[in-house]
């Protein structure tokens, strides 16, 4: 039988070999592969390949230079050239457009001994070209099936591109605002964020990861990237192992269970190992517990950074410590490609990791069908014709008027009405076609957004007149540049303010710009920056009509606006569309329903904040009014936050009413809970109804509240409905400190409402 196995794989391997060696012809060896699994092919291709083969495979290289150029100055483009003939490159980052990744594909088909081709990857985070909102922002509409169709859409402009794997999505939960990334994830809740993860990998991926508008995607930052301590970019974090599983893992978990192909690992350490070289991570659970088949990539030289952080002496050994950890491949540290070959032949490294590694690696390229047709992913024709089209931009304007939270609307300010107004549009950002794009967008083109105010122009029977105000920054930033804020020049004041006067309602376009937030964007003080507050005063001075529109990044202390402004608007960073979907709900065209994922707190002082906190033994002030001081609580601010969790308002008005829950259940029964929803305002709209819990006592001490179901429910004006939930084991349980999952029996609360603060309550009993 073994000698048949063998005869069997021999044969498979001359076939490979003579399909490899005959460069140009893929297609012929096509038929006998397709007859064959994954594994098979996958193990005979393994067969054929050198030590220094297979380290190649686990080298990515980012594609700095023009490919179907000359060298860029100072790069080492040639040694990387020479690279992929000589198959040391597996993969390429950030090479992109049909043509120029046809090029370097054609080097390693063509030049190298096994044809072997590359796996492109890119940063595919909220749209390619044609952008959506920021992943925050998509997050804050809460709903699913918009955020999957955002993330197809972004897929198959990539995919039209040369591109076939998105470093995406960003799954790390956060619960720190002054980190910069916050942008890129969906906020601070793990059942939300799961529930975004699977979402975001769906859309990506699709049902058929070989189709031509289909790409893989990652897992990132495996794992705790979010929880950097004091919110400092790559700072280390340290937290206890509740934490990890129940807040951190979970949404990698989905994502893992939504089939996602790759993870990545963070620059972070965690508990003082980096997580680069963390077997506990990458082995135990992901590769072990969870049997993920896919493969890890590490991020940027994260491997190399581990001499940096005082973890490895030097390369080698930061390489030895990384594959031995898991890391399959090594993004720009050229750790592996130096070190792997040497490591295995002094017999540091078993080769059996390397080809655990390899094989991950092989397996994603056959299932992206890059083996039957390298060059699939490198049509111009449709490259032309996919990015940029009328149908994405419908859709990437679907998703950014999902993603617009009205967080305050007093006396119906809001929405505007449609003529007869005179409306003046301030702010640094009213008019920036650059910023609503946010920072990442390596592929679309600068100021291809369309501004807050050109959208608001587009409806034409209001006057408008506009005045800028104040700058932010001193010059247009770039994704790497340092910003240069401006924080003095307020020349503008005069004119804004006449403006202001002289209308019937003001839209103040304030925020951060889009260079503001992202990586490597931490910020110690969240105010809005520069003079933009005493711009808000001076305006609010002359006209207290003022319509608050926010482009930001991240949650940011609005205390004053939210004492003084009439009508606040969450409009985030909206990506391409953003212009039109303000305008859009501004004048009430589309009634606004997005909640926020993420906690806003009243000072930095009070971060980290976030909804799903503990009790603590001493909650509440004993005494009221006495100025008790041994109680949890902050001697200068108060504990809640200015806007909580899950809090967003709507045009119409929500009346949360008869919740039903039976008293008790079996540990393995279905909990059915409901409760009546009635739109009580002048308008239709949407509700997300959010459903949480709390485990009144546990081996383990559980959150004051969990979020755990969540529906957008779409009502006429008048009209009521019965929302139905329905909880099992997954959403009653937890982890304990070993990451043990426990459903325990013992007393619940449940609170269904449109915000974390959700008071309309009810109890049940959980028996074994
Ligand atoms: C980021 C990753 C990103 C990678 C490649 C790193 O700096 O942390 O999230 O995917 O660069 O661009």
């Amino acid at each position: 039988m073994k000698r048949n196995i063998t005869f069997f794989l021999l044969c498979i391997s001359v076939m490979i070999l003579s399909g490899f060696s005959n460069k140009t012809d893929f297609k012929m060896i096509k038929p006998h592969f397709q007859k064959d699994s994954i594994k098979v092919k996958v193990d005979s291709l393994l067969n054929l390949m050198t030590l220094e083969e297979k380290v190649g495979q686990m080298n990515q290289y980012n594609g700095f230079w023009d490919v179907t150029g000359p060298s860029p100055e100072g790069g080492d483009a040639e040694k990387k050239y020479e690279d992929l003939r000589k198959g040391r490159v597996g993969s390429m980052l950030t090479v992109r457009g049909a043509d120029q990744v046809r090029a370097v594909q054609k080097i390693v088909v063509e030049e190298s001994r096994l044809g072997i081709p590359l796996i492109i990857g890119f940063d595919v985070i909220h749209g390619y070209k044609t952008l959506s909102p920021i992943p925050l922002a998509e997050a804050a509409s809460w709903d699913l099936e918009a955020i999957e169709k955002s993330a197809s859409v972004a897929a198959a402009e990539a995919a039209a591109s040369g591109i076939n794997w998105t470093f995406a999505p960003m799954v790390d939960i956060s619960r720190d605002p002054r980190w910069g990334r916050v942008m890129e994830g969906a906020g601070e809740d793990p059942f939300l964020g799961s529930a975004i993860a699977k979402a975001r990998v769906r859309g990506f991926q699709g049902e058929d990861l070989s189709a031509i508008n289909t790409i893989a995607a990652t897992a990132k930052h495996f794992a705790a990237y979010g929880f950097a301590e004091g919110g400092k970019e790559y700072n280390k974090a340290d937290i206890g192992t509740v934490t990890l599983h129940n807040i951190v893992l979970p949404s990698f978990k989905a994502a893992e269970e939504a089939g996602v192909k790759t993870f990545m690992n963070g620059f972070n350490e965690l508990n003082g190992i980096p997580v680069t070289g963390n077997e506990f991570l990458l082995r135990d659970i992901l590769k072990q517990k969870w049997d993920f088949n896919g493969f890890v990539i590490s991020d940027w030289a994260s491997i190399g950074e581990m001499v940096t952080h005082g973890y490895a002496r030097d390369n080698a050994q930061a390489a030895e410590i990384a594959v031995k950890a898991g890391v399959d491949m090594d993004m720009e540290s050229s750790s592996y490609v130096d070190e792997l070959v040497e490591l295995v032949k002094a017999g540091e490294v078993e080769e059996a990791l390397v080809d655990d590694a390899v094989r991950r690696i092989l397996r994603v390229k056959f299932e992206l069908g890059l083996f039957d047709d390298p060059y699939k992913y490198c049509d111009a024709e449709r490259e032309s014709v996919v990015i940029g089209s009328e149908e994405n931009q419908k859709a990437v304007l679907d998703m950014a008027k999902k993603s617009i939270v009205l967080l305050k609307n007093e006396n119906n300010l809001l929405p505007l009405k449609k003529e007869g107004q005179k409306i003046a549009i301030i702010g640094p950002l009213a008019d920036d076609d650059n910023s609503v794009l946010g920072s990442w967008r390596i592929a679309s083109e600068d100021h291809s957004g369309i501004s807050v105010l050109e959208g608001m122009k587009q409806y034409t029977g209001n006057e408008i007149v506009y005045e800028k105000g104040a700058d932010l920054l001193k010059k247009d930033p770039t994704f790497i540049n340092e910003l240069e804020f401006n924080f003095n020049d307020k020349t503008g004041f005069e004119k804004a303010i006449s403006a202001a006067k002289n209308s019937d309602v003001v839209i103040l376009v304030l925020g951060e710009h889009g260079f503001q937030s992202g990586e490597g964007r931490s910020r110690t003080n969240l105010d809005l920056p520069g003079v933009q507050q005493e711009l808000m005063e001076k305006v609010f001075g002359v006209n207290k009509n003022v319509v608050l529109v926010l482009n930001n990044g991240r949650p940011l202390i609005l205390n004053w606006a939210d004492e003084n402004i009439p009508a606040i608007v969450e409009a985030w960073h909206l990506g391409t569309q953003t212009g039109n979907a303000v305008a859009q709900v501004l004048y009430g065209d589309y009634n606004p329903s997005g909640k926020l994922p993420m906690t806003f707190p009243r000072s930095v002082g009070q971060i980290p904040i976030y909804y799903n906190h503990k009790n603590t033994g001493r909650p509440v002030d004993p005494q009221p009014g006495a100025n008790m001081v041994f109680w949890s609580h902050y001697s200068d601010e108060e504990n809640s936050p200015l806007y909580p969790f899950g809090h967003g308002l709507s045009y119409t008005s929500f009346n949360y009413s008869n919740i039903k829950v039976e008293n008790s259940f079996a540990v393995n029964e279905e909990v059915k809970v409901s409760v009546e929803l009635s739109n009580t305002g002048d308008y239709d709209g949407k509700e997300v109804v959010q459903l949480y819990i709390r485990d009144l006592f546990a081996k383990v001490v559980r959150p004051v509240k969990e979020l755990k179901g969540f529906q957008l429910v779409e009502l006429k004006k008048g009209e009521s409905k019965t929302v139905n939930f329905s909880l099992t084991e997954k959403e009653l349980g937890y982890y304990d400190q070993n990451g043990d999952y426990l459903v325990e029996p013992g007393d619940f609360e449940i609170f269904v409402g449109g915000d974390s603060d959700a008071t309309l309550k009810s109890a049940f009993k959980l028996t074994k």
